[in-house]
């Protein structure tokens, strides 16, 4: 396989932010989509596509994009697609993420090869309560937590405050903000009323972990996964008062105070047992779900030396200033060096008779 020339297309999500617009469309499905609210201003730089194009290019491969825009005719030219491999960059369907899945059960069900984790992985990650069960199961420390939907309580462990109320399936940081960090029951109640009106999900209360929050990105699938250096996000400049966590605006919001006080480096202080306790943690959270390829781990580190998961992201954002890039380059390797890694790792997967398009290039 490495070597050969290959016909890569780049499938990524958009979606009509214009309500009105959307209602217009003559296809547009009829049914409610409840979720859609509140994607308004979403990674809307996100420039990771043309990055791993251009990446693609120097490899050799011949990269194209394949844009889902929501209607049913982009997913029939989907199934007459003829590139030898999917890049996958999609992150919802018409701007409703959990149908992440099934975008990727679509391409699965097509007999198209792809980049990244597979549907299950990403229900089993996207859902955070069956992932926290999941890691329960594997002696993998998460907060423990309750979950509330609609006045009933699904699951509930004995919690107690601080605690902080989060979409049970979201992510992005979305409906993650400095009300998120609740101290007693009024705010609490509060706050999984908001989650339930803005986002119509069921309301993860998890119990607050004061720490450093580390990132490892993994590369690899199963027993060839390997953990990249561990990342730092250093939220310990955010102002006094304002709850020491990744809110959407620390992550996206480039012209906010908070983004401007917050750093990703690589964690270069840690000593070596911590590390080993950060990346085999980080290991077989990755393993549990069954992630492959490429994927990032979100822990706490508490100043007692504990490390919890906080979740697993399959396919993680890719752009090159991003966590997972800045792992991969002080891994050693560059960045197009790691897209085509993970081209590498996604195309092995795969029997290699059938490659009508791949021409060997030497
Ligand atoms: N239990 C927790 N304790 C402390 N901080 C948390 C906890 N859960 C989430 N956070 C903070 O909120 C951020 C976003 O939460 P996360 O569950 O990763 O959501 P998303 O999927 O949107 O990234 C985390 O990066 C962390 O800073
Ligand atoms: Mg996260």
């Amino acid at each position: 396989m490495i070597g050969a020339k290959l016909k890569i297309a780049l499938l990524y999500d958009v979606w009509n932010e214009d309500p009105v617009a959307a209602a217009a469309r003559e296809d547009a499905p009829s049914a409610p989509k409840a979720r859609k609210k509140n994607k308004k201003t979403k990674k809307v730089e996100k420039t990771d596509r043309e990055e791993i194009f251009e990446a693609l290019q120097r490899l050799g491969h011949e990269p194209s994009y394949f844009e889902l825009d929501g209607r049913p005719t982009s997913l029939h030219s989907l199934s007459r697609c003829d590139a030898d491999l999917i890049f996958n960059l999609t992150e919802s369907f018409d701007g409703d993420d959990t149908k992440e899945m099934n975008v990727v059960a679509y391409v699965d069900l097509l007999g198209l090869r792809y980049t990244g984790a597979g549907p299950h992985s990403i229900l089993l990650a996207q859902d955070k309560a069956i992932a926290k069960k999941i890691f329960a199961f594997h002696g993998i420390k998460t907060p423990f937590f309750a979950t509330a939907y609609r006045g009933r309580i699904e699951h509930a462990h004995d919690i107690s405050f601080p605690l902080i109320v989060k979409p049970a399936w979201e992510d992005g940081s979305i409906g993650i903000d400095a009300g998120s960090v609740v101290k007693n029951i009024k705010e609490m109640m509060e706050r999984v009323q908001y989650i339930q009106d803005e986002f119509d999900s069921p309301a993860l209360i998890e119990e607050y972990i004061e720490g450093r929050e580390i990132y490892a990105g993994i590369l690899g699938s199963y027993e060839t996964a390997q953990v990249l250096p561990l990342v730092e996000l250093d939220l310990s400049r955010l102002p006094e008062g304002t709850p020491k966590i990744a809110s959407y605006d620390v992550k996206f919001e480039k012209n906010t105070e908070v983004y401007k006080l917050t750093k990703s480096q690589v964690a270069e202080d840690l000593n070596e047992e911590t590390v080993k306790q950060l990346s085999d943690t980080a290991l077989a959270a990755y393993r549990a779900l069954k992630l492959r390829d490429y994927g990032r781990i979100d822990m706490r580190l508490a100043p007692n030396g504990d490390v919890y998961v906080i979740e697993a992201n399959p396919n993680p954002w890719l752009a090159s200033r991003q966590e997972f890039a800045m792992a991969g380059r002080a891994s050693g390797r560059s960045y197009t060096e790691l897209i085509g890694e993970i081209v590498e790792l996604a195309m092995s997967r795969y029997p290699s008779a059938g490659l009508a398009n791949a021409a060997a290039t030497h």
